[in-house]
């Protein structure tokens, strides 16, 4: 079996920052509210920039850091819940625009769960047949997707992208370690983006229904701490390693609520579940991956760390992936 190896991380957000406080002046809200509820004390928000712009960023920094010329790339996934159209796939358009000319791309729709999908989808190419390198990006903007006229589910959003450069080696111990994965179809309407409707009558010109952003946020809370848990319990021990064996648990970055709940139900302290919730949002299929740059970047992740990467949402769906770093 091939060995896997996570080569690079890297991320970008949009320049344009908007505070509780400056939300407050266009909705009935407040920064006390966002603070105390999610943790959340801004975004940052997309001006003219959609996701395969965000994604492309990404894609150029990690092409820089690793030194692969675009044309090694076999594979180029990016996960995302607000892609910049039905089709192409984003990730066609950032193969497209980088070169990447023989590289596979399509899209992965597992919202917040989306990285950790792609990290299963990435792992299995890298296993079989002749992929040896794989790009995935988790990249959002969900500006353009949310209902700006409903505050509880506006103040929790961001726009953003970060992702990974993952390659198969011969020798040594793989990055991977042990993943759980599930879907929860049935509870697909707790959390919709984007609905459409098939047309009521034919022929039909007008009619063109998209649903904005929906989302009934106590279901997906105690989702995500029953859930969660249960995954992280089952990836670790799939990777024969206990919790304690865990240095981060790197959760998607919903609600430090959630994640405090998480770490309370695992039993395991709270320095071990870095945040970065304040600065950004929920920023869906980028949360994760944008969390695990940062903490590389400033060090505080080195290589032999192992980590727990965590995703939920629409679905809805819940996955966790053991790395070692
Ligand atoms: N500002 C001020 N007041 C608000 C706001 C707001 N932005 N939003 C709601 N309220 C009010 C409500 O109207 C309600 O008032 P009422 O008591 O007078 O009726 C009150 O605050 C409490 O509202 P709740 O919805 O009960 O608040 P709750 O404590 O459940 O927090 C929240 C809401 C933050 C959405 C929480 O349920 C949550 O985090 N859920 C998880 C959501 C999540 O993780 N979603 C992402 C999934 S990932 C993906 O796939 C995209």
């Amino acid at each position: 079996m091939k060995k896997i190896k996570i080569v690079e991380t890297a991320s970008y957000v949009p320049q344009k920052i908007v505070t509780n406080d400056e939300l407050s002046q266009i909705m009935e809200t407040s920064d006390e509210w966002i603070s105390t509820r999610t943790g959340i004390k801004q975004r940052h928000i997309s001006l003219g920039e959609n996701t395969s712009d965000l994604c492309l960023h990404v894609a150029q920094e990690l092409l820089e850091k690793s030194g692969w010329a675009p044309e090694s790339l076999d594979l180029l996934l990016v996960a995302t819940m607000s892609p910049d159209s039905y089709t192409p796939a984003t990730a066609a358009l950032v193969q497209g625009k980088l070169q990447a000319k023989n590289a596979l791309a399509f899209d992965i729709s597992a919202a917040c769960s989306g990285f950790i999908y792609g990290l299963k989808v990435a792992e299995k190419f890298l296993q079989q047949g002749s992929t040896k390198r794989v790009m995935l990006i988790g990249g959002e903007v969900l500006s353009k997707v949310i209902d700006w006229s409903d505050r509880t589910s506006a103040v929790l959003f961001g726009d953003g992208a970060a992702g990974a450069l993952l390659e198969s080696k011969t020798s040594g111990d793989s990055d991977f370690l042990g993943a759980s994965l599930h879907t929860f179809g049935e509870f697909g309407d707790k959390l919709e983006a984007g609905k459409t409707e098939a047309i009521s009558t034919f022929p039909n010109l007008k009619e063109h229904y998209i649903r904005a952003f929906s989302m009934s946020g106590r279901d997906v809370y105690t989702f995500a701490t029953h859930r969660v848990p249960e995954s992280i319990e089952e990836a670790v021990s799939k990777a024969a390693l206990t919790l304690d064996d865990i240095d981060y648990f790197v959760l998607h970055q919903a609600n430090s609520r959630i994640v405090t709940q998480i770490a309370k139900k695992l039993a395991q302290p709270l320095t071990k579940f870095p945040l970065n919730i304040a600065e950004y949002g929920n920023t869906s299929a980028a949360s994760v991956p944008l969390l695990l740059d940062e903490l590389v970047t400033q060090g505080k992740i080195k290589r032999g760390v192992k980590i727990a990467l965590s995703g939920f949402g629409g679905g809805l769906t819940v996955g966790t992936q053991v790395i070692k770093y």
